[in-house]
């Protein structure tokens, strides 16, 4: 698994990470999906994203059943306060209630899932009370436009979010408008999420075509490509979700392929930046 620094917080993590919304929540594709974290632990995607929203705290649990018995500190596990939880006093305790249900007793990255109508400064200090109390590690935001991540940063004693989590694949490029390049000025890492944007980047027999001759070359599949894509520069890291072995072998195998100009110029053709406008969202 590639690894590169994340952001200023002076560790690295693998350029590419697991999600979990909507893993499945019981039975045996629960079972399957906890062996997909494991094994793609043994793979190297040890950047594990959640939230305290996902199943109202229930895959926060099976999350904390999955990776039971991995030493912690092999684990980087993130997870987000929702805003409607994220005063001062809403976040500490959001926290807590992440910490149980994980049964973990520090967090690597607590992230504000995205802006709401707490003041700003407030959720910042509480990560920062977080931090200074050992049960946090770094604290970030996720659907932050660029100005918003960098006042996030300005309240925060380590001047800057480990990382924005942002909506970002092949068919959604908006965030290389301001956020990257403000996230490059500020030294704060970018989380692609829903990297492969609902399958969309499959659609259309010209695109699908571009993307089947770059995989030819790198003797790859075109889900590898569009990860492969996500990755390319040293800011970037992403965080597909996959409930089987399989999916998860074959995501992490992304982490491999390097993508040349001429690539990157053939997916720049056929799936092209767009016009400026508000940060996308789901
Ligand atoms: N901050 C936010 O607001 C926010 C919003 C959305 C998501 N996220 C995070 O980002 C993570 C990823 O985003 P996402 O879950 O929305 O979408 P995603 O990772 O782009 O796509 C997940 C879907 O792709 C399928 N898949 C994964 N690997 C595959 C493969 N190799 N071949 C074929 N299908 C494959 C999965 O199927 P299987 O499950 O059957 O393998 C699942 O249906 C989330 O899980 C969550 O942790 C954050």
């Amino acid at each position: 698994m590639k690894i590169k620094p994340f952001g200023a917080t002076g560790i690295e993590l693998p350029a590419i990470g697991q999600g979990t919304w909507n893993m499945p929540e019981s039975g045996a594709k629960l079972k399957e999906a906890q062996r997909a974290i494991r094994r793609g632990v043994e793979l190297g995607m040890t950047h594990i994203d959640t939230a305290e929203m996902y199943g109202a705290g229930r895959v926060e649990e099976l999350l904390g059943e999955a990776i039971r018995g991995i030493p912690r500190e092999k684990l980087f596990i993130a997870t987000k306060v929702l805003p409607g939880n994220a005063s001062y006093r809403g976040t500490l305790s959001a926290a807590e209630g992440s910490l149980r249900r994980l049964r973990c007793d520090y967090l690597d990255l607590y992230l504000l899932h995205w802006l709401g109508t707490h003041p700003l400064q407030e959720t910042m200090r509480a990560f920062d009370r977080l931090i200074d109390d050992g049960k946090v590690r770094f604290a970030g935001v996720s659907n932050f436009e660029a100005w918003e991540m960098l006042e996030a940063g300005s309240y925060l004693r380590s001047g800057t979010p480990a990382c924005n989590q942002v909506l970002y694949h092949l068919c959604e490029r908006g965030v290389e408008h301001e956020v990257l390049p403000a996230a490059r000025r500020a030294g704060a890492a970018v989380v692609a999420y829903t990297p492969f944007g609902r399958g969309t980047f499959l659609r259309g027999s010209r695109r699908r075509a571009t993307l089947e001759r770059i995989a030819g070359k790198h003797r790859a599949t075109v889900r590898q490509i569009a990860l492969a894509f996500l990755i390319r520069d040293p800011l970037l890291f992403t965080i597909p979700k996959a409930a089987g072995v399989e999916h998860v072998e074959e995501n992490a195998g992304a982490a491999a392929i390097t993508l040349d100009a001429e690539d990157v110029a053939a997916i720049d053709a056929d799936f092209p930046l767009g016009e400026r406008g508000p940060l996308a969202t789901l």
